[in-house]
């Protein structure tokens, strides 16, 4: 099966046609079709790098979560690893062992009860992760009906209508009913009593994302888990906690450390986390940590040689690249807690700068400030009629800022935003020029006679 591109063929059928300055004036190369003979590899170089110039400015990249910005001794160390294929324990056991140091050291950071013992692995990323947690839920779930002799045909997951499309792939992939709590007036986020009514003796956990994609709120765990605890003791129904902190496991630990949200809950199984994301190394690693080893069914793990001996795994792929899961421990070397600290805490000030900066530009009113991830969201004032938020995007598109617009989901479809996301690399000198940029915007925007755009004509934005 291919994959259709829903708008049609991507590109154009048109060949390529060299510039004359690499002397092969005349030939054609095709597009979509393997060429018949080589090329030089600076020409294939530069005709390659050239189309690509019309990719956005991953720095003024507004609505990725994904890292923008390495140091470059990291990306040294990356490029000396890309050839590393972290399946090949044996061949590369050192990149093996450092991988593990960095599942003792998240183990460690969210308090696992044994970090000496933590059991989790690296992954491509968060949703990869979020997978292999919900298969450990759905297993355990399906071993205790088991053992009390009860079916186990009908699995169901609550979470909150904003989760990031990675649990839609879960319920979909691995035939689990997705609960949703759908958002109600002012609350943008999952809450503890909506969950736990969706709750019965066949869901196999609770999804509660720090924090939110939409914008950037932490939904209330702790609250998520002492409701929990209330539906067992009320009546025997024993619901573990599954935390996507595919941002947040990587901010809260340094700036907010007083919120419990993890395993000092006892209710909270499984942790995700993108270490591409606030783990600040470059796409794609992501990592799972289970609470125990009895939180991760024994009959999920593979094993594979290493140093002679096996090594237990558990993953979707089986080759996946080295040289990421080293980028994260360079950074946990490099910058320890302290320069973790920092760097987040400097994210959210410019976060927080930034979307008061906004909200006095007049018409934007803001949803959140950005004081919990450092990524906020902003509508229109009620009554601004003739442009729409995704007016304001393209208009700052024409500067190169890749500034998203989006409408919410169920209850809330009525709800346009805008949203930023403040990470490494964006300091409060680019947060200014976007603000001044917005500001120039205004005039024209405020004389336009009607909107431009709406979600249905901009550019189209998913979480
Ligand atoms: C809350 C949440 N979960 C999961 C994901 C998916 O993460 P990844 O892109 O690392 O697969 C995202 C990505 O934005 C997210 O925000």
């Amino acid at each position: 099966m291919t994959l259709k591109h829903p708008k049609g063929p991507a590109a154009p059928a048109r060949d390529l046609v060299p510039a004359h300055v690499f002397m092969l004036e005349g030939d054609e190369i095709p597009r979509h079709r393997l060429p018949d003979g080589e090329l030089p590899p600076d020409v294939a170089y530069q005709i390659v790098h050239d189309e690509l110039m019309l990719d956005g400015n991953a720095r003024m990249n507004l609505a990725t979560f994904v890292s923008t910005w390495m140091e470059p001794q990291a990306e040294r160390l990356m490029a000396e690893c890309f050839d590393k294929n972290m399946i090949d324990k044996d061949e590369y056991p050192q990149t093996a062992e450092l991988e593990m140091r960095c599942v003792n050291i998240l183990g460690r950071l969210w308090h696992a009860p044994d970090a000496e013992q933590a059991t989790g692995c690296s992954t491509t990323g968060s949703s990869e992760a979020a997978m292999l947690g919900g298969l450990a839920l759905k297993r355990r779930w399906q071993q205790r009906r088991a053992s009390e002799g009860k079916p186990a045909e009908t699995p169901n997951l609550v979470m909150g209508i904003n989760v990031q499309v990675c649990w839609e792939k879960f319920a979909n992939y691995w035939d689990v009913e997705m609960r949703l709590v759908p958002m109600e007036g002012d609350r943008l986020h999952l809450s503890a009593e909506e969950a736990v009514e969706l709750c019965d003796e066949n869901t196999i956990g609770v999804i509660a994302i720090l924090g939110s994609t939409f914008d950037g709120s932490y939904e209330p765990v702790a609250e998520i888990c002492a409701a929990l605890d209330d539906l067992e003791a009320r009546t025997g129904v024993d619901v573990p906690v599954h935390v996507d902190g595919a941002s947040g496991a990587f901010v809260a630990p340094f700036v907010d450390p007083e919120l419990d949200w993890d395993f000092r809950l006892p209710r909270v199984a499984s942790i995700n986390a993108s270490g591409h994301k606030y783990g600040l190394v470059y796409p794609g690693v992501g990592w799972i940590v289970w609470r125990d080893a009895e939180a991760l069914p024994e009959d999920l793990i593979f094993w594979v040689n290493y140093l002679g001996d096996n090594m237990p795994t558990f993953a979707l792929n089986f080759s996946r690249p080295g040289a990421q899961v080293v980028a994260q421990y360079y950074n946990f070397l490099r910058l320890g807690f302290g320069g973790y600290a920092k760097v987040q805490g400097y994210a959210r000030e410019v976060a927080t700068r930034l979307s008061a900066e906004i909200a006095g530009l007049g018409p934007f009113e803001l949803i959140t400030n950005g004081d919990e991830l450092p990524v906020f969201a902003f509508k229109l004032e009620d009554g601004v009629e003739n442009y729409t938020v995704f007016d304001v995007s393209s208009a700052v598109r024409e500067r190169g800022w890749l500034l998203p617009a989006y409408t919410f989901p169920k209850n809330r479809e009525d709800l346009a935003a805008l949203r930023v996301v403040v990470k490494r690399g964006f300091s409060h000198d680019m947060a200014g020029l976007l603000v001044d940029d917005l500001r120039k915007q205004l005039p024209r925007l405020e004389k336009q006679p009607q909107p431009a755009h709406d979600s249905t004509t901009a550019t189209s934005f998913h979480h």
